[in-house]
């Protein structure tokens, strides 16, 4: 067992000897060291404490300024209605929740480390209570318009949570363990109301030695396999990385499709 820090701790070590950390693997290359592959656990009980430490050391690179160009360009398709009821699974302290929310509609976001979601209200200035639930502390806003639910999204209580119309994953499935995705997707399905729109944002490239995420790639054909029996997929757009952006991951090419998921008819 391999436990995260200890990962992050080798991972200068697994470079020395031209090995490197994959999927929570460390897989090391020295003739040395021929063919050690030390056993995955970045699931599990310490899913989290990468995270943690992300959040704690201010390394936090996918974090956006603006609202995400799926949301401005699309919105109507995923809020077809007003007053709808969306879903952010792994929201971190994302500025899509605030827009979600000021343009009217009701806001959950799921997000394991506390310390973003107390940086979300405290840096907009705006009034939160919170409760203790045996599954998760819950932030919500004075209109209860908005809640944030700090928990591991794999301990969370689905029945409590209700349906929702949306969902918007950006930074969410592309994050989140290989090992954990088939439960993901059936959570997610689990909770999509009748109507539903889902969207994701997909990071798609080739995954080598340096670099296989997070972002993981995510391919549409997987996309399909997770969601295909319940979901129609649609591809909205495609946003390709400049080459230049690239050097420092060692890739050819890096692009980031935005998919609409809608019920299978
Ligand atoms: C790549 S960030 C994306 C955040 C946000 N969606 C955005 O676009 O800015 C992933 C977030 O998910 C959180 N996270 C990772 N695994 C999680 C899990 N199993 N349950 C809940 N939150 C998790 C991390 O703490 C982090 O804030």
């Amino acid at each position: 067992m391999l436990p995260n820090r200890m990962c992050e701790a080798l991972r200068p070590l697994l470079s020395t000897l031209g090995g490197n950390l994959k999927a929570g693997r460390a897989i090391v290359r020295d003739v040395r060291f021929r063919s050690v592959l030390v056993e995955d656990t970045m699931s599990g009980e310490n899913r989290m404490d990468t995270w943690q430490e992300r959040w704690k050391e201010g390394r936090t690179g996918w974090q956006l300024s603006d609202v995400h160009f799926g949301l401005e360009n699309h919105a109507s398709k995923l809020l077809p209605k007003p007053e709808r009821r969306i879903l952010v699974p792994l929201c971190g302290k994302t500025v899509d929740i605030e827009w979600l929310y000021r343009e009217g509609h009701t806001v959950v976001g799921i997000e394991g480390i506390e310390q973003p979601i107390v940086e979300f209200f405290s840096e907009r200035n705006l009034p939160y209570t919170t409760d203790h639930l045996t599954w998760a502390k819950v932030f919500k806003t004075e209109d209860d318009r908005l809640r944030m639910y700090c928990c591991d999204i794999f301990k969370m209580d689905m029945e409590s949570l209700g349906k929702f119309d949306a969902i918007w994953d950006r930074g969410s499935l592309v994050a989140i363990y290989e090992e954990d995705r088939e439960k993901y997707a059936q959570m997610i399905k689990a909770l999509l109301a009748p109507d539903f729109r889902y969207m994701i944002s997909a990071t798609q490239y080739t995954p080598n030695e340096g670099f296989s995420g997070p972002p993981r790639n995510i391919p549409t054909a997987l996309l399909e396999k997770l969601f295909g029996d319940v979901c129609e997929l649609q591809v909205l757009e495609e946003s390709i990385r400049p080459k230049e952006t690239l050097e420092h991951w060692g890739l050819d090419y890096f692009v980031e499709a935005l998919l609409l998921l809608t019920p299978r008819s």
